[in-house]
């Protein structure tokens, strides 16, 4: 497997991998799922102001990561619902270095092969330092894989998001998840 970092000529089968995945398919809610509207051009905004990785095997792309730094300013602006994601959580506010894990996906025929884990190792790798955190949907479906990956991890459960209104979701709310580095 390799992991390097996403480039412009990955974004179609980014997407694709996304779309795949997809909250509307209910039916692969076992093997996770992502609450995620975004486009191709939303991933492309992304290069080169974010944490965005992908794995391949055999060159086919069969992971990715998507992670931002709380408080880099260019990361940031892809992220306008920022605060309204962080303040429920006050464990987060007492950490220097913080990155939002936003996405990861691996495609179904990969999954429970190590792949999510080697990205977010590599992402480890390369901020040591940094306190990571995470949302993942509770209800009205919940991302049992996803918690499970993130319990696996190390991570606990800090606090919660409930928007008034999130995707057009009724009674949406995910669970904040985090791995905090100790001072
Ligand atoms: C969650 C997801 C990214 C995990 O990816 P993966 O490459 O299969 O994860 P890994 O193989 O690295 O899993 C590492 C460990 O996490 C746990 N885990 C991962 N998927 C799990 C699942 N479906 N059920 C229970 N535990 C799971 C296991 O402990 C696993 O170790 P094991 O296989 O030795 O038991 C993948 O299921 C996925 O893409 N789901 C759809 C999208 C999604 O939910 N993304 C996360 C929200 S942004």
């Amino acid at each position: 497997m390799v992991i390097r970092d996403a480039q412009i000529s990955d974004i179609n089968k980014i997407f694709e991998l996304a779309q795949s995945l997809s909250y509307n398919d209910t039916s692969l809610a076992e093997e996770g799922f992502l609450v995620s509207g975004y486009s191709e051009d939303n991933y492309e905004k992304f290069l080169g102001k974010s944490f965005f990785y992908v794995a391949l095997i055999e060159e086919k792309i069969v992971g990715y990561r998507l992670a931002v730094e709380v408080g880099n300013p260019a990361h940031l602006q892809n992220y306008t619902s920022f605060h309204r994601v962080t303040w429920l959580s006050n464990e987060l506010f007492e950490v220097d270095k913080l990155i939002y894990l936003a996405q990861s996906g691996t495609a179904v025929d990969y999954q429970r092969r190590g792949i999510a884990s080697a990205t977010l190792q590599h992402l480890i790798n390369q901020n040591p330092n940094h306190s990571l955190f995470c949302a993942i949907a509770e209800k009205p479906l919940r991302n049992q894989a996803s918690i499970s990956f993130f319990e696996h991890k190390g991570f606990q459960r800090i606090g919660y998001f409930k928007p008034e209104k999130f995707k057009n979701i009724s009674e949406y709310m995910s669970g904040r998840y985090a791995l905090i580095k100790k001072k």
